[in-house]
């Protein structure tokens, strides 16, 4: 692997520079590969290495000349994936406990997971949000929690029972007080934690990391109950929020094979996407399907590396349970390697409690890895690759009038389409609202109600930041746009990371749709009409409840929660956003 492809894969993930499979990826497999000539151990010898000693390496040992340009953090995260789990927690310092023995008072709301229902509307009804739309426009900060790892604040805010659980750029998952912002307790995953916490009826947390582990955790104590390698495939991750229904946690699984596709040496790609149902009481695996058939060998790239092929259709969002139907639906990313298949680029409806494939339907199809990028050239790009637009979020099933329902999702080529779950998932409309992107288009989710979409756009482009963004309002019936609110001039024009892009998923509560915008504020717009309600500017710094020093940045992976009276949101995102570290609570009073 040459300088420049090391180089250039680290330029373009800045914002995960602390994930450890990145890490990894760029810094350790041209030498610990299965398929390198070096003697260097290759990554099934490392992993019998518990992760400390592969600090020690790292740090003091044989490998402190390949390691002197990361940081302490990105040691630890690249340690921990390529090594042995030996269970140690390893903490931040924090101040701001909650009182010995005391307890969250008694709550009526709760957002629980990623799309606060299980059709992913994103909607919380006015009775468990505690708040009017006559309450927005006076909204204030009420407490602030700063993550020590100061530059995105990754992970939507669950809220359960009086407590608020988020995951972290460290993996540190937290139980925060929802009222004061006391902090009960935290566990460290073994690698970071993007995707939601998701809480049982029996006083159970249940989270995934991005080294695709998945825990069932203590709510009152944070103690681990169990842990599970939801999906043993190299690079395998979770970013999709789990769902919990009936005592099972339908796992979405994705991966970060389609980087390493860039690395001519490494023989890819094998990765197939899969959904896995988990009994949720004792983590046993009940079912998994696969979203790509098994891969064989295809083609012998430029160094004599056999590639291998299909692959992909990864599954990054939440997947939405359509209880009447008795189907899952999941939208699945980009094929990774030819041959082309149909099931990518997709929306999937599984038998809920088989598994088993109902139907599928492509929507615009888009086979990617980084081989095509400017750092490839192994000879692993598909033969007709598209620029990477697939779906990276979730469906929402919402009312169509007459009876009908469609699923509508919306896809980072800037397209949203509806797809009729009682015709095999037919494409009803598609209506375009933007030019597309790698990053969106429509990147991290959309939210709706009553029969409208709401959903937000992308088109991030760094060289033009004031251009790109939007909130768009869309009858579910017809595709029909029926407001749309461009974005307001960024404040922050000039600072780096400053766009007016709007990549985060919306949230809804009665009246009023909230929406992040990479310059930084939060939003609030009239459900009606689309007019801006409240504007929260979060770029600057806050004394927090933990003692860390915190600042607000962009919003982007994740949207804002609203219960009992409070919304929730966590601002930072390094990398293509504003760098910051905050969890800010809200409320009217
Ligand atoms: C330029 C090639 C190269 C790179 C890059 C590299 N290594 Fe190594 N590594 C080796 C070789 C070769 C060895 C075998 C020991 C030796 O001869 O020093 C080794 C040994 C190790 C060992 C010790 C294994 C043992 O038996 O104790 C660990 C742990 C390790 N590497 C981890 C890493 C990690 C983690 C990274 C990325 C941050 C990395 N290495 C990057 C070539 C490399």
């Amino acid at each position: 692997m040459t300088r420049s492809i090391i180089l250039g894969l680290l330029a373009t993930m800045p914002a995960l520079a602390q994930e450890g499979s990145q890490v990894f990826i760029s810094r350790c497999m041209q030498c610990h590969s299965t398929t390198s000539t070096s003697h260097a151990p290759a990554p099934e010898a490392l992993a019998q290495i518990p992760w400390q000693d592969v600090l020690n390496t790292l740090e003091t040992g044989s490998m402190k000349v390949q390691a002197q340009n990361l940081s302490h953090d990105e040691r630890i995260a690249v340690a921990r994936f390529a090594g042995k789990d030996s269970g140690t927690q390893i903490l931040p310092e924090l101040t701001g406990f909650c009182a010995a023995g005391s307890k969250p008072a008694v709550s009526k709301g709760s957002w629980n997971g990623w799309g606060v229902d299980e059709i992913n509307t994103r909607f919380q009804p006015r009775e468990a949000a505690g708040l009017a739309a006559s309450d927005v426009p006076s909204l204030k900060v009420k407490w602030a929690f700063g993550y020590p790892n100061g530059r995105t604040a990754y992970g939507q805010p669950t809220v359960v029972g009086g407590r608020v659980y988020t995951g972290s750029n460290d993996g540190t998952v937290y139980a925060i007080d929802a009222r004061t912002g006391c902090l009960y307790w935290m566990y460290r995953a073994k690698a970071l934690v993007r995707s939601s916490v998701v809480v049982g009826p029996d006083k159970r947390a249940y989270v995934g990391d991005l080294d695709a582990n998945l825990y069932a955790l203590d709510t009152e104590t944070g103690k681990l109950i169990w842990q599970k390698k939801a999906d043993a495939q190299p690079f395998a991750r979770i970013t999709g929020t789990p769902k919990l229904y009936d005592g099972r946690l339908y796992v979405p699984i994705a991966s970060q094979e389609e980087n390493a596709g860039a690395n001519p040496i490494y023989a890819c790609c094998k990765f197939r996407g899969n959904l896995v149902a988990f009994d949720a009481k004792t983590g046993a695996e009940l079912w998994r399907t696969y979203t790509s058939p098994e891969p064989k060998p295809t083609i012998v790239g430029k160094n004599g590396v056999q590639y291998y092929g299909p692959s992909g259709a990864t599954v990054w969002g939440s997947p939405t349970l359509d209880l009447k139907r008795n189907l899952l639906y999941i939208l699945t990313g980009n094929g990774y390697s030819d041959p082309d298949i149909k099931t990518a680029d997709a929306i999937m409806a599984l038998d809920l409690s088989t598994g088993k494939v109902r139907w599928s339907q492509q929507a615009t199809p888009d086979m990617f890895n980084w081989d095509c990028g400017p750092r490839g050239g192994g000879g692993n790009c598909p033969a007709n690759h598209g620029p990477d637009e697939d779906f990276g979020s979730s469906g929402v099933l919402l009312d169509a009038g007459k009876g009908k329902q469609v699923v509508v999702a919306g896809q980072k080529t800037g397209v949203v389409h509806a797809f009729d779950p009682d015709q095999n998932g037919k494409i009803v409309w598609q209506t375009r609202i933007g030019k597309g992107s790698t990053l969106g288009g429509i990147l991290w989710g959309i939210a709706g109600h009553n029969g409208i979409a709401y959903v937000p756009l992308s088109d991030i482009d760094r060289q033009k930041p004031e251009s790109g963004g939007g909130l768009f309002a869309i009858d579910a019936a017809t595709g029909k746009i029926l407001w749309t609110t461009p974005p307001p001039r960024p404040a922050c024009l000039g600072k780096p990371g400053c766009t007016a892009a709007q990549l985060a998923p919306p949230s809804l509560i009665e009246g009023v749709v909230f929406a992040g915008s990479m310059d930084g504020h939060l939003r609030g717009y009239e459900m009606s009409s689309g007019k801006i309600i409240w504007d929260f500017d979060a770029t600057r710094t806050f004394p927090t409840t933990d003692g860390v020093t915190a600042n607000g940045g962009s919003f982007s992976s994740t949207g804002p929660t609203v219960a009992d009276g409070m919304l929730y949101v966590n601002s930072g995102y390094g990398g293509q956003g504003m760098a910051g570290n905050v969890l800010l609570a809200f409320s009217a009073k």
